[in-house]
């Protein structure tokens, strides 16, 4: 009887504690983002543009980037002093390493409510075919679902090459509207920000990334996806 009693008693104690904490938890939480690519993602200043939206939205104190990385390499210099560096922007790395080795435990070490991806440039720089590149995408969208089956979707249409390949990314390009179409669900919904129509090559610092205006474009197409899902997620209208 008296083992029950101070069961019981335990109970009430760990109720006691326990609800607060919940409630702590729930309030502190901020919705996870995920800037994932190669050196289009890591060595660029869009991400910063991006996160000046979200200030200016004054989303950005519920939000955070995540990611292994934590740098700014370009030396971006937003409006916001204090944005979030955090990115799975890999430089030189293709679709399909990242698909097959990498993303699952990316998602494990930093879980997203939201990833937003451009990939493919560096696949087609070492010939591989539309079709291996969109099976890679595919993939990369099966480990988020497993990951967090909630999760919500951006994938960018690549922008444009001033040298090289560029057949190979037009035909990637083209290939996702139809892919997304296929695979897109309403608990994990699926947006295209399109950056490459309207991007000139003369926006481009080297031939591959963009200078400050190409990356001003990327944040223009990218943004307003990516604040239209932070506000659904938030239960915020615009
Ligand atoms: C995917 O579905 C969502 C609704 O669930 C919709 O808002 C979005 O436009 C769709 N994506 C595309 C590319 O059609």
């Amino acid at each position: 009887m008296y083992t029950s009693v101070l069961l019981s008693a335990m109970a009430m104690a760990g109720l006691a504690v326990a609800g607060p904490v919940q409630v702590a938890e729930r309030q502190t939480a901020k919705l996870k983002i995920m800037p994932l690519g190669d050196s289009i993602t890591e060595i660029t200043c869009w991400r910063a543009f991006v996160w000046d939206q979200l200030a200016d939205a004054k989303l950005a104190d519920q939000v955070q980037y995540v990611g292994s990385q934590n740098s700014n390499p370009q030396n971006c210099k937003p409006t916001t002093a204090n944005w979030d560096q955090h990115h799975e922007g890999h430089s030189g790395w293709l679709a399909i390493d990242i698909a097959n080795s990498y993303l699952t435990g990316w998602l494990q070490k930093t879980p997203a409510d939201i990833v937003m991806f451009m990939l493919g440039t560096n696949d087609v720089f070492r010939g591989h075919s539309t079709t291996e590149i969109i099976a890679a995408y595919t993939k990369m969208v099966n480990i988020i679902r497993a990951s967090n089956p909630k999760t919500k979707i951006i994938v960018d249409l690549v922008i444009p090459l001033g040298t090289g390949s560029t057949s190979g990314i037009t035909s990637l390009n083209a290939a996702i509207p139809a892919w997304v179409k296929g695979l897109n669900s309403t608990d994990s919904p699926i947006v295209i920000a399109d950056c490459s129509q309207g991007f000139p090559t003369s926006d481009l610092r080297d031939g591959v990334h963009p200078n400050i205006a190409g990356d001003r474009i990327i944040a223009s197409r990218v943004g307003p996806l990516l604040l239209n899902y932070v506000r659904q997620s938030l239960g915020k209208t615009a």
